[in-house]
């Protein structure tokens, strides 16, 4: 797939561009992005895959959690960043309630893939039979495990998983499942960097880490917690690159370098 925007065509990447990253070692860049501002700055950069996150309705909404964002937002928000992106893999969330069974994520998926330009739907937890269902149908999907920001209400907390033996093993075998179950990618969010490196070397599909550690294969932030304008306090394994640069495009480009390094997360922002 190649997009046109000023004249200029550049090849979209793919599932399979991404996954040859990992094969060849090459670390894996994500931001979150909500608008066609970000994601234009953001691709430009090089930035390799844009998140639209269900993040969204904290940062952009002002929401208290995850859980009011609705599929006609996601489909909104997918939209303006699909419009302006060239080259960057568009992921999207599917939000809280809106894979309930394996049709009704099928048909919300399609809203996000066939009506707005995700080119993958992100879910959260071990639901393996959604995700063999999904991509039965030819739809990606990205699994999400460790902290899930949809089950707040379960959790009580955002605090880091896996940091038992037996949490651990049930997050690895969790990872396989997915991977089995057809998942192309997943998000492992705050658990211990030692369990996420088991798993990014374990699993032959893309480990995206956020609070989780150099050793996955790539890196996702919250654009707004990296950028330091996040409406609240931005979580411990997050990074204001705003602060060592003189403009927005400097400190995503220094997130770029910094993840294509390894040189972050360092061990003060992993678990
Ligand atoms: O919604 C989001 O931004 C996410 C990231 C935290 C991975 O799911």
């Amino acid at each position: 797939m190649n997009q046109t925007l000023y004249g200029t065509t550049v090849k979209t990447l793919t599932v399979n561009d991404i996954a040859a990253m990992k094969q060849r070692g090459e670390k894996i860049t994500c931001l979150t992005a909500y608008d066609a501002s970000f994601s234009a700055l953001c691709d430009a950069i090089g930035i390799d895959m844009l998140l639209v996150g269900d993040s969204l309705g904290m940062v952009i909404q002002g929401q208290e959690t995850t859980l009011p964002v609705t599929i006609q937002d996601m489909v909104y928000h997918t939209r303006c960043v699909a419009r302006a992106r060239q080259r960057a893999f568009i992921i999207a969330d599917l939000p809280f309630m809106s894979y309930p069974t394996p049709l009704i994520a099928a048909q919300n998926a399609a809203l996000l893939m066939q009506n707005s330009g995700a080119q993958m739907v992100k879910l959260e937890g071990a639901r393996v039979e959604i995700v063999r269902f999904l991509v039965e149908q030819g739809i990606p999907v990205c699994g999400h495990l460790g902290l899930l920001p949809q089950q707040i209400n379960q959790l009580g907390s955002y605090k880091v998983q896996g940091k038992t033996t037996a949490d651990a093993d049930k997050i690895l075998a969790d990872a396989h499942s997915l991977q089995q179950a057809g998942a192309s990618l997943l998000v492992l969010e705050c658990v211990p960097a030692a369990l996420a490196k088991i798993i990014s070397q374990q699993l032959t599909i893309p480990v995206i880490g956020i609070g989780a550690g150099v050793n996955c294969d790539g890196q996702v932030l919250v654009l707004y917690d990296m950028l330091g304008i996040g409406v609240d306090k931005a979580p411990r394994f997050s990074k204001n690159f705003m602060a060592y640069a003189n403009t927005i495009s400097d400190a995503i480009a220094a997130y770029q370098l910094a993840v294509k390094e390894s040189q972050f997360p360092s061990s003060e922002h992993s678990f």
